[in-house]
C-alpha cells in the first residue's frame, strides 16, 4: 500500500504529445481565466450572505481574508507540484508519487467530496437564482416544495436534480469547454461582480457595518470569567459572532476559493506548465480575494446582515437597497450563468479523478470506459445520480460544509506532500519552488486544520464515515487490483 509511482515517468508520460494525448492550448492567462471560472461561484454569491447572517455579521469580510491566506499556502504547494508534476489528476497523482498508493486513494476519494458536492452544492444554490429570475419575470416564485428538499420544509429540489442532469448529459455527449467559451463566461461573471461592487458602493449604508463584528454573547462571559471553555463550546457558543463567529464563517466562506486547484488539473494542457502553473494558481487567488473582500463589504453594506438569514440568493436582496434594481434580472440570468460553469467544471473535475483512479485499477474498470465520443460517460452517469440525490435532498448549507471539510483535508495533505517530498527527492527538478518550506507548508496545514475544527461536529462525523467507508473500500478492493502494484511485484516497474 505504499508503493509510489515514478516521478520522471510521469513527467515523461506528460511530456508526449501527438494522437491520444491532450493538447497544449492554455496560457498563463487561459489558466488564470479557467481557475476564475471555476472559482467564482455560489461560495460568493449565496454562503456569504448566509455567513454574514449566522456566524460573523459584516465581518465576514475578514473571514475572506483568513480563508484566503489558507488557500494562499496551500495554492503554494500546489503550484510547486503542478510545475514539477504537470499531469492531469492533480492531488491524487500528487499523493500517489509522494506519499504510496494509499494516501493516493485517500485522497482521490476525499476529492469525491470536493468535486462532486461542490457540483451539488452549487446545483442547489442554482435553483434559488433560478427561483429568483421566474420570481422577477412573473411577480411569483417557484412552490416551496419543488425549491428545498425535505429537510427545509420542501419535498425536493427539483431545478438542481435538472441542471445536474443537463450538464451530466452534455459531458456525456462530449462537450469540450473551448476556451472561448469560459472566457466569455468568466468576463460575464467578473462584470456582475464589478457591477455589484460599483454601483453599490455609494448606497452603503454605515448603520450596517456597525458593529462590524457582532457580540458573541459567549465571548463576553468567557472573558468575564463567569462560563469556562468548555460551557463555551458545549453551550453552543462558539461560532455565533464574535471571533470564534469570524473563523467558522472563514471556514464556511472558504467555499468560495474552492476550484483554484482545478488549474492544476489542467496541467497537461498548459503550453507551458512550468511557468504558467504557478501564475494559474496563484494569479486567480489572489484576484478573486481582492473580489470577495470588496463584494462582502457592499453586500453588508447595503442590507443587515440578518436580512440574510436562510436567504440563498442575497444579491437580490442587498440590491434592493440600491437605485438600480431594474438590473437585477440582467444580474440574475449572468449569476446562473456562471454557476453553470461552476458545476460543469466541478463535475469534469470528478470525472477526470475516478476515470485517473480507475486507469491505475483502484476502481472498477467502467470507471474509465470511453465512449465513442472519448468521455468516460459511465463514470458522468453514476455522477449523475449521485450529485442528483444530494442536490435534490441535503440542504445547501450542509453540503457546503462537507465540500469544505473535504477540501481542507485534501490541501493538508497537499502541504503535508510538498515537505515530504523535499526530504525524500530534494533534487528533483522544481520550475516552482514554495518558498520557506517547511514553514509555509505547516502553515497551510494548520490553518486548513483550523478552519476544519471551526466547521460543525457533524461534518466531522460524516467525514469520517466517508473516509472510512474508502479505506474498507482500498482494502476488499483496490489493493488486490492495483496496476501499479502488480507492476512492481513483477519487476516491471522501478520505483524513483
Ligand atoms: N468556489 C466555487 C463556488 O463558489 C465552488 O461555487
Amino acid at each position: 500500500m505504499w508503493y509510489k509511482k515514478s516521478i520522471s515517468k510521469l513527467v515523461a508520460e506528460a511530456q508526449q504529445s501527438g494522437e491520444g494525448t491532450l493538447k497544449r492550448t492554455l496560457t498563463s492567462t487561459g489558466l488564470i481565466a479557467l481557475g476564475v471560472g471555476a472559482i467564482i461561484g455560489a461560495g460568493l454569491f449565496s454562503l456569504t450572505g448566509i455567513a454574514a447572517a449566522d456566524h460573523a455579521g459584516p465581518a465576514v469580510t475578514i473571514a475572506f481574508v483568513i480563508a484566503a491566506i489558507g488557500c494562499a499556502f496551500a495554492g503554494l504547494c500546489y503550484a510547486e507540484f503542478a510545475s514539477m508534476i504537470p499531469v492531469a489528476g492533480s492531488a491524487y497523482t500528487y499523493s500517489y508519487a509522494t506519499m504510496g498508493e494509499f494516501m493516493a486513494w485517500i485522497i482521490g476519494w476525499d476529492l469525491v467530496l470536493e468535486y462532486a458536492l461542490a457540483a451539488a452544492t452549487v446545483s442547489a444554490s442554482w435553483s434559488q437564482y433560478v427561483n429568483q429570475l421566474v420570481i422577477n419575470i412573473f411577480g411569483q416564485g417557484l412552490p416551496e416544495a419543488i425549491l428545498h428538499g425535505p429537510w427545509e420544509g420542501g419535498l425536493v429540489n427539483l431545478p438542481a436534480i435538472i441542471i445536474v442532469v443537463l450538464i451530466s448529459l452534455l459531458l456525456m455527449r462530449g462537450t469540450q469547454e473551448s476556451a472561448l467559451v469560459n472566457n466569455v463566461l468568466v468576463i460575464l461573471k467578473i462584470a456582475v461582480v464589478l457591477i455589484f461592487i460599483v454601483l453599490g458602493w455609494s448606497f452603503i449604508n454605515p448603520v450596517n457595518h456597525d458593529p462590524f463584528i457582532p457580540i458573541n454573547e459567549g465571548e463576553e462571559l468567557l472573558k468575564a470569567g463567569k462560563i469556562g471553555m468548555f460551557d463555551f463550546f458545549s453551550e453552543g457558543y462558539f461560532g455565533h459572532y464574535g471571533i470564534s463567529g469570524i473563523l467558522r464563517a472563514a471556514g464556511v466562506v472558504f467555499f468560495a476559493f474552492i476550484g483554484f486547484d482545478a488549474v492544476s488539473t489542467a496541467a497537461q494542457e498548459a503550453i507551458n506548465p512550468k511557468k504558467g502553473m504557478p501564475i494559474g494558481i496563484i494569479g486567480s487567488l489572489v484576484i478573486c480575494t481582492v473580489f470577495y473582500v470588496a463584494f462582502s463589504y457592499v453586500l453588508t453594506g447595503l442590507a443587515n446582515y440578518r436580512d440574510f438569514q436562510g436567504d440563498a440568493s442575497p444579491v437580490a436582496t442587498a440590491f434592493a437597497a440600491t437605485g438600480y434594481t431594474f438590473l437585477n434580472t440582467a444580474m440574475t440570468i449572468t449569476i446562473i450563468a456562471g454557476y453553470t460553469s461552476v458545476i460543469l467544471v466541478m463535475l469534469l473535475g470528478q470525472s477526470r479523478v475516478f476515470y485517473s483512479m480507475s486507469k491505475d485499477g483502484l476502481l472498477p474498470k467502467i470507471f474509465s470506459d470511453l465512449s465513442k465520443r472519448q468521455t468516460p460517460w459511465k463514470t458522468n452517469a453514476v455522477f449523475m445520480i449521485f450529485v442528483s440525490i444530494f442536490a435534490g435532498f441535503v440542504p445547501v448549507s450542509d453540503l457546503g460544509h462537507m465540500v469544505s471539510i473535504g477540501t481542507l483535508f485534501a490541501f493538508s495533505l497537499v502541504c503535508i506532500g510538498v515537505i515530504v517530498l523535499r526530504y525524500k527527492n530534494p533534487t528533483a527538478e522544481r520550475p516552482f519552488k514554495t518558498p520557506l518550506v517547511p514553514l509555509i507548508p505547516i502553515l497551510g496545514v494548520l490553518v486548513c486544520v483550523a478552519m476544519m475544527a471551526s466547521l460543525p461536529i457533524e461534518s466531522w462525523e460524516r467525514l469520517g464515515i466517508w473516509m472510512l467507508l474508502g479505506v474498507v473500500i482500498y482494502f476488499v478492493y483496490g489493493k488486490k487490483r492495483s496496476v501499479l502494484r502488480r507492476e512492481i511485484e513483477s519487476g516491471r516497474y522501478e520505483q524513483d
